[in-house]
This record gives structure tokens, C-alpha cells and sequence, in this order.
């Protein structure tokens, strides 16, 4: 590509009443005329917020992204995004994830980019960023946050989330003292990062990466260690390069076949069940179908490889020393489209052909795994007719086969009032049912599937029960839990029809989830059946209420599927003055 052809001249260069504005505006940040001697101008996205822990060191990232950037001949010009903080922001991150990607494609579409390098962490941050990134579709990489160091109480490791809640649950069975688990709170999350087991921060990371939109390592390096600055900084010199050679952009990586990669990485690493949500919605924006059964498909011939919690045992930390990624991805090859194409320009294969595995008990390989099939599988049946999702490598064996009958709640507050009411006819057997906690429900899908086990069960020592719902869960937390139930019960699925003491058969193996009632009492209770009232009439959440697709189709709102490339031309003149 010429210097004339990229799209930042359209700004710059032009000697006209708009290319002086342009020009002359920008240098009240006192940047000197060199700037506009042609080099490419690359956006740096970034969210960072210090509402946002996660990503709150992400301005020192986007710094040294802008050493690569200059270094290579570049112009950075770093722009703040909106910043989905998973602690702090209520009710959910993911009512928000689609207005993220909003803002990220239409900051693209609106300034003068060459090309963009995204800074992401936290959970909803990655996806929203790729979304945006794709359906704009100037060339763009990605460099995620890193994950956290390793938690540490007393001679204890500390997961983020997981042991947060197994912790949790100890104390409300009063196993743990209230001055212990203020201790607790102070080790949990000790460095800057996102959560530092294999939740959704970290399983987006790595797919981000086996999808080629980062560089190879981007996933686990440690947002402290000092590695991570430098691939910011060869991102931001990559960034010049793919400026100058217009590409490869999103829609020339994003091919069926690197969502296959992607969903073959996620079930050996046992990835986060959210990652299919917004697998789905990525693969939306880049116009390749990914129905649900082709993760099942692809899950029942991916071993699980990965070690770590809350499936297994080690954090990322201990992941990024036994090799990160590529180093289960050079296990994975012979099940991968190898020449799948990376931003770095090079195919998959060539990315990982030199990686090496320093700890077996970390990425096992390929003929040792620790199981056969991929973390999680897709179930159907005429409990959830467009499917659901459980994480087996997360769920109890002894309840991976099960009938049991239902004690339904009808939402958040509902659960919450009588979960510990002791007149609530509920044991180990019992299946557990939260309706209306789905994409409209909620609304947002809020991660409130792993319900909570009544205390006085806990206090028996029952750790894990059967749990079925519309909604999400975190991708730190554990247990048998069934989530994305499509359609949902707001809409009419057929979770809203389910009664107490009904009978309900989960069977992973057979892949069903089927609720044992007469189809004509089905379809009685069907007739009786009346929506919910909007949760919104105006504002944002009503465009959300209005557009949001079920769990099943991503989530995405109908009218931001597809790509919506950035034209050349576009860049009018500042029609303020
Ligand atoms: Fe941000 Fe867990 S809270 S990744």
C-alpha cells in the first residue's frame, strides 16, 4: 500500500481548510509536523479504568505499545474505550458487552486509523473489543492484560473465584472464621491482571490468540512480568507493518477454520463455558456460522490437556512456565487447521512448531490427557430445545448421570429469600431451577447459574448438586451446573413451564437434558403462560431488550451481526466549525 493510500491520509494530507483543521488541532497536543509525513496512524483502544482492576495497568501497556509504534515509523494516537468491570459493574458486564462493541467499531469507523492494537482484560472486554474490531474490519491485534500472579494464604495457592467461593462456602458452613476470611480477602488478588485460574479472561486470551488476532504468547504471560511490556511492543511495531500492507485484516484470519481451532484450544484447555457465547457472537460479526453442535462435535474429539483450576489443579502462572499456549497448541496440531493465518503474518503451525512443554502436569500431551473429551458439552432435548451448556470437567462424575426432581425458583430474589427457608423440600437429589435469569430475563444473563446449595446441605457436607438455568456462570466457578438454556423462560422456553417436584433426566453422555413430563400437560401449562414484564421501556436497556439474540445465537444484538468494513473515503471534515 502507498502512503497515499492509507486511510489516515484522508486527514492528514489533503491541502485543504480540512487537512489544515485536522492537522492544526492535533498539534495543540504538541506533536511537531513530522507526524503527518505519511506514517500509518495507529489507534490504540484502550480500556482501562480504575473501575475496572483488571485492566487498571493497561495504561503502561498501551505505553509501551507506543515505543513499538514509533520505533517502527508509526504515529500512536491511544483513545479510551467504555470498561466492563466484572466485580463492580451490576447487574452484569454482559448487558454491556454489545454497547462496548459499539463504541470500539465506531471509534475505528469515526477517526483516522491505519490500523488498531486493542487492550483488553477483564472477561467482557476481550469479545466486546473483537467484535467491534471485526465488524469495522481495519487490520487490528489484540494485547490482553495478563493474568494475575498466583494467590497465596498462609502455605495455601489461591485460584481468583474459585477458592474465593469454595472459601466462601466454607465460612457459611462454619468451617472458616470471619477473622480468617478477612484474611483471605487481603491474599486473593495481590498484583495487577485479570482472574489468574482459567476463567473467561484467561480462556478469551487464549482464544483470541489460537483465533490469530494476538501475538503467540499473548495469553499467559503474567500482567506484571515484564515480558508482557515487550509484546506490547512488538505489537505496536507489528501494528506499523500491518498498517503498511493494509492487512491482514479481521475477515482474512477469521476463518471457519479458526473458530475450529479456537473451539478445539478452548476444550483442551477447559475453557470457560462464556467463551461459547462469545465465540458465537465473534463468529457473527465475522459471517461464519457456528452453530452449537459443532462445539459438541468438536469437544467429543478433544482431549482435555490443561491442569488448571477450577478444573484442575495449577493457576496461569504456573500455565505460562509450562509454556503457555503454544505449547498446547503444538500438542493440538494434529486435531488443528495449521495454516490458519496470525496477525504476525505467519499460519498457526509455523507459530507453535518450536514451542516445548516444561511441566506434563501442567499441558499434558496429546496421549496422556486428563480426559478424553473437551471440558464442556452441548446438551439438548425438550428442556432446552436450541441447547445448553455444562462444563464436565467442572462437575461432580456421581452427577454427570442423573434424575432428580425440580425445586423451582422463579428468579434472583426468589432464590435468594428461600434457599435457606427450612420448610423448602430439597436434598442432594433435588435439581435446582432458576428461571428468568436469561439475556431478556435478567436482563443481561448475569452470571447467577451457579446457584447456591441450601446451608444446611453444606453443613452435611453435600458440595455439589444438579442446577439448571438461563443464565451464565463465571468461568471461575465449579460444580454441575447447566447454563444457556435456549430458548430462555422470558421468551417462553420451556424452563418456564417447569413445577415444582417435576422429574427431570440430565444424561452428558447421551448429551439430553429432558424434563419427564406429558407433552399435552406441556402444552396446558404453555396456554396458561404469560410473558414477564420489560424490565426496561427506555434508554439502553431497551435498544438491548429490543435487539438481543438468546444465548444460543451469542447474544449479539440482531442489527450488529455481519461487517460494516470502514470505507477509504471515510473521514469528513470537522463540519463543526
Ligand atoms: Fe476481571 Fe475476573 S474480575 S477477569
Amino acid at each position: 500500500m502507498t502512503t497515499e493510500e492509507l486511510r489516515s491520509r484522508n486527514w492528514f494530507g489533503p491541502k485543504t481548510l480540512d487537512g489544515f483543521m485536522h492537522r492544526a488541532y492535533l498539534r495543540a497536543e504538541g506533536f511537531s509536523d513530522l507526524v503527518f509525513d505519511g506514517r500509518p496512524v495507529i489507534g490504540i483502544a484502550n480500556s482501562w479504568s480504575e473501575l475496572t482492576n483488571c485492566n487498571a495497568h493497561l495504561r503502561q501497556v498501551a505505553e509501551a505499545v507506543k515505543r513499538g509504534v514509533w520505533s517502527a515509523g508509526g504515529f500512536p494516537l491511544e483513545f479510551p474505550t467504555i470498561s466492563l468491570g466484572e466485580i463492580l459493574m451490576k447487574p452484569t458486564t454482559m448487558l454491556f458487552r454489545n454497547l462496548m462493541a459499539m463504541d470500539v467499531e465506531e471509534c475505528i469507523r469515526a477517526y483516522p486509523l491505519d490500523a488498531v492494537v486493542l487492550l483488553s482484560g477483564c472477561d467482557k472486554t476481550t469479545p466486546a473489543m473483537l467484535m467491534g474490531a471485526i465488524s469495522a474490519d481495519v487490520p487490528a491485534l489484540m494485547v490482553t492484560g495478563g493474568p494475575m500472579l498466583r494467590g497465596n494464604w498462609r502455605a495455601e495457592e489461591l485460584g481468583s473465584g474459585t477458592d474465593a467461593r469454595r472459601l466462601w462456602a466454607e465460612r457459611r458452613a462454619g468451617r472458616l472464621s470471619e477473622e480468617d476470611l478477612c484474611e483471605v480477602e487481603a491474599c486473593l488478588s495481590r498484583s495487577t491482571g485479570h482472574c489468574m485460574v482459567m476463567g473467561t479472561a484467561s480462556t478469551m486470551a487464549a482464544l483470541a490468540e489460537t483465533l490469530g488476532m494476538a501475538l503467540p504468547e499473548n495469553a499467559a504471560i503474567p500482567a506484571p512480568d515484564s515480558r508482557r511490556l515487550a509484546l506490547a511492543e512488538l505489537a505496536g511495531r507489528r501494528a506499523v507493518e500491518m498498517a503498511r500492507a493494509g492487512g491482514p485484516r479481521p475477515s482474512e484470519i477469521l476463518t471457519a477454520e479458526a473458530f475450529d481451532n479456537a473451539i478445539r484450544a478452548d476444550m483442551a484447555i477447559g475453557g470457560s463455558t462464556n467463551a461459547i457465547v462469545h465465540l458465537v457472537a465473534i463468529a457473527g460479526r465475522a459471517g461464519v456460522p457456528l452453530p452449537l453442535r459443532r462445539f459438541d462435535e468438536l469437544s467429543r474429539t478433544t482431549p482435555l490437556l490443561v491442569n488448571l483450576k477450577p478444573s484442575g489443579k495449577y493457576l496461569m502462572e504456573d500455565f505460562f512456565y509450562a509454556g503457555g499456549l503454544p505449547a498446547v497448541l503444538k500438542e493440538l496440531l494434529p486435531l488443528l487447521h495449521g495454516d490458519a493465518r496470525s496477525v504476525n503474518g505467519r499460519t498457526l503451525a509455523d507459530n507453535v512448531r518450536d514451542a516445548r512443554c516444561w511441566n506434563e502436569d501442567v499441558i499434558r500431551p496429546l496421549g496422556v490427557p486428563l480426559a478424553s473429551e473437551g471440558g464442556t458439552v452441548i446438551l439438548f432435548g425438550n428442556l432446552c430445545p436450541d441447547g445448553a451448556v455444562l462444563k464436565q470437567s467442572a462437575a461432580s462424575p456421581h452427577l454427570l448421570t442423573h434424575r432428580g426432581r425440580a425445586v423451582v425458583f422463579e428468579n434472583q430474589a426468589d432464590i435468594a429469600r428461600r434457599i435457606d427457608d427450612p420448610s423448602l423440600p430439597i436434598d442432594e437429589t433435588s435439581v435446582l431451577v432458576l428461571k428468568h435469569v436469561g439475556p431478556k430475563g435478567a436482563p443481561g444473563m448475569p452470571e447467577w447459574g451457579a446457584a447456591p446449595i441450601p446451608t444446611r446441605l453444606l453443613q452435611r457436607g453435600v458440595k455439589d448438586m444438579v442446577r439448571i438455568s438461563d443464565a451464565r456462570m463465571s468461568g471461575t466457578s465449579y460444580g454441575t451446573v447447566i447454563l444457556h438454556v435456549a430458548p430462555e423462560s422470558a421468551v417462553g422456553g420451556p424452563l418456564a413451564l417447569v413445577r415444582d417436584g417435576d422429574p427431570i433426566e440430565l444424561d452428558v453422555p447421551g448429551r439430553r437434558l429432558t424434563l419427564r413430563v406429558e407433552e399435552a400437560e406441556l402444552g396446558r401449562r404453555r396456554l396458561a403462560w404469560t410473558p414477564p414484564p420489560p424490565h426496561f421501556t427506555s434508554g439502553y436497556g431497551r435498544i438491548f431488550l429490543d435487539h438481543v439474540l438468546q444465548a444460543n445465537e451469542g447474544c449479539d444484538f440482531d442489527v450488529l451481526r455481519g461487517r460494516r468494513p470502514v470505507r477509504r473515503e471515510e473521514g469528513g471534515g470537522p463540519d463543526r466549525l
